[in-house]
């Protein structure tokens, strides 16, 4: 069956406006809602989308927009929560609380195909709440009866407005050395580009419900791999300073306090603690040729 019409929640996002403009490319049409329009604005060139301003965590606004689609993409993540156990209130609302309201959501509305976005390494009793929580939300959906449901988990994504690379390239700019915690984790970075049609190629694929497919690129880096390739694709390569765990950490603590929010935090030094590469305990998607870093990366960081 050919989904024409998809919810493509978190469609504004990095990852998101990747995947709404292969959807629309493929001639579908596409609803992206957001909690502010201004957020989804550089959306409204394409011409079958449609962005509605909307609080998915309401089960109204689901109950107004599921009748008008006949799958779901779910992107919505955060980096960053308050502690708690097994996790803390962001990663609950984000990670568990809303997949839980769209399966309710989707069964009331018969809508049954869900492309669910979790992570690399998501695990009950993973390093940190970020990986809990994705593994809390993902089973959920999977489990939910009569939903059919494909779930994704990429490494690292990088591409043009990456918050990774970009973020250590301008770091880089600013600062004469770079202080590293985790310098020695372990990643295999996907491009955007790649995961866009990942999720793209699965939405009709039969072959492709109840699976949980890994994203993940031709390469493993170390961080500090990843950090120095930064600077010298920005043109700003600084000696690269790892730093002992205690130290790591008090610089993680000290991120989570930086005006604009964290940038950094210690649960995401607790997710470095177990290696972001390909498992093997599930599937890549069917015929991934995934792009090297060294093919995009070096343009956009240059920019
Ligand atoms: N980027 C990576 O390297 C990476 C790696 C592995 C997994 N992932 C997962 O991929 C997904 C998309 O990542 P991304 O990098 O594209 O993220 P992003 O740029 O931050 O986009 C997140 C999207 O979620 C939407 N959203 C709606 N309600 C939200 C809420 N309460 N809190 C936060 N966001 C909310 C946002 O929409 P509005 O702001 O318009 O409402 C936004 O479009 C996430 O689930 C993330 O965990 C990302």
């Amino acid at each position: 069956m050919r989904h024409e019409s998809i919810l493509l929640i978190g469609g504004s996002g990095f990852i998101g406006s990747r995947i709404a403009a292969r959807l629309v490319a493929d001639g579908r049409r596409v609803i992206v809602p957001t909690r502010r329009l201004a957020r989804a604005g550089h959306l409204s060139v394409l011409p079958t989308l449609q962005i509605v301003e909307a609080d998915v965590f309401d089960e109204r606004a689901l109950d107004r927009l599921l009748p008008q689609v006949d799958a779901v993409i779910n992107l919505v993540g955060v980096l960053h929560s308050r502690p708690g156990d097994p996790w803390g209130p962001a990663f609950d609302h984000a990670h568990v609380a809303l997949p839980r309201l769209l399966a309710q959501a989707c069964a009331r509305h018969a809508v049954v195909r869900v492309l669910h976005m979790s992570a690399l390494g998501a695990s009950a009793d993973g390093p940190s709440m970020y990986l809990r929580s994705k593994a809390a939300g993902e089973k959920l959906l999977l489990e939910a009866p009569g939903l059919q449901v494909t779930a994704f988990r990429p490494s690292v994504v990088f591409g043009p407005d990456d918050s990774f690379l970009n973020l250590f390239a301008k770091l880089q700019a600013l600062s004469p050395v770079m202080p590293l915690g985790g310098a020695d984790a372990r990643f295999q970075p996907v491009y955007v580009g790649d995961v866009a049609h990942a999720f793209a190629d699965a939405l009709d694929d039969p072959g492709s419900v109840g699976k949980v497919y890994e994203l993940v690129g031709p390469r493993i880096y170390t961080l500090r791999e990843l950090v120095q390739l930064a600077g010298v694709y920005s043109g700003h390569a600084r000696p690269v300073i790892p730093l002992p765990a205690l130290v790591a950490r008090l610089q993680a603590l000290l991120l989570e306090w930086v005006p604009g929010g964290p940038l950094m935090s210690r649960d995401n030094l607790n997710s470095m603690k177990a290696d972001n590469v390909a498992s093997g305990r599930h599937p890549l998607p069917p015929h991934w040729t995934p792009t090297p870093l060294e093919a995009v990366a070096p343009d956009y960081l240059r920019g």
